[in-house]
This record gives structure tokens, C-alpha cells and sequence, in this order.
């Protein structure tokens, strides 16, 4: 493809960067990720240059920056974030350091319309922020098109030039009208339809029969997921049937029954699959096990051996059969995929050994491209049915990242006083630790608990947003659905063992009917249901009900479910004997992961 047609995002890292090339190319125009080490010259091919987020602050020794000559492009450049702190920096304005952090959503006020990267936006709109650092100085030429409350050059533009700078991040979704400025970009640049599904299938399919030539074959392990499904499917069509085939490792950490109704509905769509019973293996590997990156470099190295086990008695060679995996996009930046990224978690696909046959060939990734949206536009395309494509993502190791087995953990003193929350409001912290993800970083921290002090959803979401946001010790909030006191917890061991995983399983198929019955299911992108160690009564323990609303995964919302659903799934949990506490998670990602590992 010609490069005056398309559009580059420089990647800063974080996990924002790949998500603008995804909405970029869902609006129709092609896009490449580019590093901040290119020569000049393909920079300069580009249509227009979009400069991402990222961890870093522009004052770090070490922070990724771009050569001078780069901003004397004369293609139009968009600076998002750390992009727009860098953008303005080199032109002459001025960033100022800071010691507070503004993560979350903000309004953005228009003030100066008529500018090109603002056309159609309304005059008030809700904005994502995630920032420490902040410009303080605009560069000559450059004029004020909006602010927030915190931020006075959330967008700026130098309309001539055509370089933009906005602080805030229209690419996700929580951006009310961030699709609507990103058009305006592609407009700008003058890219329209150069991206589709289909023209990726094609390019995909050549790709792979040159990556897998005749005499070699795909061995792949399906998990039962949307994207195995689809990695799977886009093989044969690639390959053809007789140089794929699929194996099932049953790790002891699947949902209830599943494993009997994969092998039922794959049979449907005419995949046979062969299934390797791993369970004990996996559940004497993890049960003394607690620590969120170990759990998952066992399950990774496990998942390895029993492939090798596999392989070994289907007599499926390694010279002959290359090693398929459903990874996606998300999957490769979370684990540090990217130059600038930092690790959030390790992918159970992207533990050390597989990152060395990654280096040898040997691994084939037929969907690594794709966010999980085009991937189940893709598996629409290559006819899976609808009930399979609306399944809710599941992570691979399984209930593995739903079973909290953290040691008892002292809460910290947390003065809350401090914070403007209502008088009826009771805070409590919960003695275990838990994954979250602040400003691009992973962190492993506590969570706080509010009582069941108000209805309504709009209140119980400032809670947690100014508590994640000034109380830096808390990665989570969560609420009590029917707890006016917060008297005392009880904390109880947890096992990732077969015994403490069955309750887990109950758990899930409980909420998961109701959530069918209820037919909300197709609303939420995802509901992990989370076992913790604590209860309200002794040697019992609790469930986290996670509901989110996300189109990436990357960026997510808590789902605000209609209490009388909520209530019912909480009375159906508390008949299960061992369960004596329900708490529902109100925080967005970041701060907050989907799942508590
Ligand atoms: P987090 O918890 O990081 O998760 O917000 C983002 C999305 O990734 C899924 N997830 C995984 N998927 N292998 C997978 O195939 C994994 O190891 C894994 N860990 C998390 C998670 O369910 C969510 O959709």
C-alpha cells in the first residue's frame, strides 16, 4: 500500500498506543505503528502522524523522544497525551511536572470553534484523562481550542501548520465524541477506505500459507474462546483441514461443564478436537501458589509440557507441525510487547519459552494483528455462529486469575477523611492484595470497601474515582450490596486446588444463568466472578461480581447492573455454603484490571 495513504502512530508505549491504530483502522484508514528510531524519511511518507501516550514523563532521563527535524514534518501531526506534552515541548512551549495524577473522566469545554480537528464536537464533552505531567506553554502559533476543569491546554491547534495537541484520549471509548475527532484527523490527512476486514483476511491468508509452507503443518491449542475459535478457523481456510489440528489441555481451572460443551458445539462447526486431561497436574503445580506473575508462569510452562506431552504421543514432529496460538493484539502489549511498554502481566502465551520459539519460527499467530472486536467481525466473516461470537472472553489460564490466595495482608492506615464523600459512606480495607493498573504501570494493592450507603450508580462511581484517585495505596473499590455496617471481615485460606476451584465454578455458573435468563449477557463485555479469601463470617469466603462494559479490553467501564438483578444473583451466591460475602467492583480500568489475578 502506498504510504501517502495511510496514517502512522508513533508508539510512546502504554497501553493506549496500539488502541489508536485500531480505531484509526475501524474508521476506514489504513495505519501503521511506527518506533520513535526511524529515519526521517518514513516519517515524512505518511500522510499524517499521530503522536501516542505513554508511561513516561518528557523530563525522565531516559524518555523516548523524537529528533528535531521530526517536528519540521510538514504532514499533519497530532500529539495525544504524552505525544502532546513532547509535540509542545519541542516547539517551544513549556511542560511542567506534577506531582498529582488526573486519571478519569473529565469535560472538556469547547471555546474556540471553527477549528478542523474540532468540527462537530459539542460544546461540552466528556473526556478521558490519565496524566501526571502537564503543558503550561504553548508554542508560538498555537491557539487554546478547549480546557477541562484541571487542564487548561487539553486542546490546542495550530491550524495553519496543522499539528494538534490534546491532552486527553479520544481513542477510548470512555471519550464521548473521541470517534468524531479522530475522523476529523483522517479527514485532515485525506485517508478514507483503505482498511477492511476483508482485505485483511486476504493478505492474512497469503501471509500464512508462506509462513507454514507444504510439508509443514499447525499444531494449535484451542481454548474454547472467541479467538482460538477464529485463529482455528482462519487456519483451515488458510491451510486447509488436514494441516491443522486442535488440542484441548483440561487444566482443572475451566467453568462448569465446559469442557463437554466445547467438545458439543466445536463438533457443530466441524472442528474435532482432542482433549488432554492435565487437571492434576495443574492443581498440585499451583496449590501452594498465591503470587499473581508465578501463577502465571506456571500455567504457561504447564500448558508447554502438556503440548510437548501431546505432541509426542500424536506423533506430531516439531519439524513437521510449528505451534498455532489464538494470541491477540492486546495479549502481545500487556506483556511488555511493545519497545516502550511496561509489563502489566505475563500472558500465559507469552511465558520465556514461548517467546524463544517466537525467535526460532516456530510459532504461528494468525490473529496477533486484531483487537477483539475485529476479530469477532472476522469470525463473523468466516461463518461462526452468533452464539459462539457474543461468548464473553475467558482468559486463558482460567479461573487461575479469579482465585485470590494472597496471604492475610494488614490493611494500611488510610486517613479517607480527607476525601469529599458522602456522610453515609463507611470505608473499610480488605486484608489481601490484588493487580491493577495505574497510569500505564501494573500495581499490586489493596482494595477499599464502601457500605451499601446509596443507589445510586452515579454516586457509588465519584466514590471510587476520588478514592482511587488521591489514595494511591488503593487499586480497588468495591461495594457491599446489602451491607449497611462494615463490621468485621473474617480472612480464610483460599487453595487453588480442586475442592476451592469447585466453589468458584458453582459461583460462576450461577451468576452466568442469571445473567442469560436476565438476557443481559450481550451488555456486558465481560463478569469475571472472583473468589477472595474473606468473608463475613469465619472459614468462608467471598465473590467479587466484576461486570464491564469495553470494546478492547484495554479501557474498561463497570457495568451498572439493575439492582433487583443484582440482588437476586447475590441471595442465589449466599445459598452456596462456603460463600457468606457478595461485593460488586466499581472501578473502571485503569485503575483497576478486568481481572484480580
Ligand atoms: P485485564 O485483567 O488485564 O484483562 O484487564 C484484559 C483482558 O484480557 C483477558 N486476559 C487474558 N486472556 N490470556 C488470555 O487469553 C491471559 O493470560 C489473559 N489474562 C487476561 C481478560 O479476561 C480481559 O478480557
Amino acid at each position: 500500500m502506498k504510504s501517502d495513504k495511510k496514517i502512522a502512530v508513533v508508539d510512546f508505549g502504554g497501553q493506549y498506543a496500539h488502541l489508536i491504530a485500531s480505531r484509526i483502522r475501524r474508521l476506514g484508514a489504513y495505519t501503521e505503528i511506527l518506533s520513535n528510531d526511524e529515519p526521517i524519511s518514513t516519517y515524512e511518507s505518511f500522510a499524517g502522524i499521530i503522536l501516542s501516550g505513554g508511561p513516561s514523563s518528557v523530563y525522565e532521563p531516559n524518555a523516548p523522544k523524537l529528533p528535531n527535524e521530526f517536528f519540521q514534518i510538514k504532514a499533519p501531526i497530532l500529539g495525544i497525551c504524552y505525544g502532546h506534552q513532547l509535540l509542545m515541548l519541542a516547539l517551544g512551549g513549556d511542560v511542567k511536572s506534577s506531582h498529582s495524577k488526573e486519571y478519569g473522566p473529565a469535560v472538556l469545554q469547547i471555546q474556540n470553534q471553527g477549528h478542523s480537528l474540532s468540527k462537530s464536537l459539542s460544546l461540552q464533552t466528556k473526556v478521558w484523562m490519565s496524566h501526571g505531567d502537564e503543558v503550561v506553554s504553548l508554542p508560538k502559533g498555537f491557539d487554546i481550542v478547549g480546557s477541562s476543569e484541571n487542564c487548561k491546554y487539553a486542546f490546542v491547534a495550530n491550524e495553519s501548520e496543522k499539528k494538534f495537541g490534546i491532552q486527553f484520549h479520544p481513542e477510548v471509548t470512555h471519550s464521548e465524541e473521541g470517534e468524531i475527532l479522530l475522523k476529523n484527523f483522517i479527514e485532515i490527512c485525506g485517508v478514507t477506505s483503505s482498511w477492511s476486514i476483508s482485505q485483511f483476511l486476504d493478505q492474512k491468508i497469503a501471509e500464512l500459507q508462506k509462513q507454514v509452507p507444504v510439508g509443514k503443518n499447525v499444531f494449535l491449542l484451542v481454548s474454547g474462546g472467541v479467538d482460538s475459535s477464529v485463529a482455528y478457523l482462519l487456519l483451515v481456510k488458510a491451510l486447509g483441514k488436514d494441516r491443522v489440528k486442535g488440542l484441548l489441555v483440561d487444566t482443572g481451572f475451566m467453568r462448569k461443564n465446559e469442557v463437554q460443551d466445547l467438545l458439543e458445539n466445536l463438533h457443530q462447526v466441524g472442528i474435532d478436537l482432542t482433549v488432554w486431561d492435565e487437571s492434576k497436574i495443574f492443581y498440585s503445580a499451583l496449590r501452594n501458589e498465591f503470587d499473581p506473575e508465578k501463577k502465571r508462569g506456571i500455567v504457561g510452562d504447564l500448558f508447554l509440557e502438556a503440548q510437548k506431552k501431546a505432541t509426542t504421543s500424536l506423533n506430531l514432529d516439531s519439524e513437521h507441525w510449528l505451534l498455532g496460538q489464538g494470541t491477540i493484539y492486546p495479549d502481545t502489549i500487556e506483556s511488555g510487547g511493545t519497545k516502550h511498554s511496561h509489563k502489566i502481566k505475563t500472558h500465559h502465551n507469552r511465558v520465556p519459552q514461548i517467546e524463544a520459539l517466537i525467535r526460532e519460527g516456530k510459532i504461528v499467530e494468525p490473529i496477533a494483528d486484531l483487537y477483539k472486536d475485529e476479530v469477532r467481525e472476522l469470525g463473523r466473516y468466516l461463518g461462526l455462529p452468533e452464539k459462539w461470537i457474543e461468548r464473553h472472553p475467558f482468559p486463558g489460564p482460567g479461573l487461575v486469575v479469579r482465585m485470590i490466595a494472597s496471604p492475610e495482608k494488614t490493611p494500611p492506615k488510610i486517613d479517607f477523611t480527607t476525601l469529599k464523600l458522602p456522610k453515609t459512606a463507611e470505608i473499610a480495607i480488605l486484608p489481601i492484595l490484588a493487580v491493577g493498573v495505574q497510569g500505564d504501570q501494573r500495581s499490586y494493592s489493596h482494595c477499599a470497601v464502601l457500605n451499601d450507603f446509596t443507589d445510586n450508580w452515579k454516586v457509588l462511581e465519584q466514590s471510587a474515582v476520588e478514592i482511587t484517585n488521591f489514595k494511591k495505596e488503593i487499586n480497588r473499590v468495591v461495594f457491599a450490596p446489602g451491607i449497611q455496617n462494615l463490621d468485621s471481615f473474617f480472612y480464610t485460606k483460599l487453595t487453588l486446588d480442586k475442592k476451592d476451584t469447585d466453589v468458584l465454578r458453582e459461583a460462576d455458573a450461577i451468576v452466568n444463568r442469571i445473567l442469560y435468563e436476565e438476557k443481559i449477557h450481550t451488555k456486558i463485555w465481560q463478569m469475571p466472578v472472583v473468589l477472595i479469601p474473606v468473608g463475613i463470617k469465619p472459614n468462608s469466603f467471598g465473590i467479587v461480581l466484576r461486570p464491564v462494559e469495553s470494546q478492547e479490553a484495554m479501557t474498561a467501564n463497570f457495568y451498572e447492573m439493575e439492582r433487583r438483578t443484582l440482588f437476586a444473583i447475590r441471595e442465589e451466591l449466599l445459598k452456596v455454603p462456603e460463600i457468606s460475602l457478595v461485593l460488586y467492583d466499581l472501578t473502571h480500568k485503569p485503575p483497576g484490571t478486568i481481572e484480580w489475578e
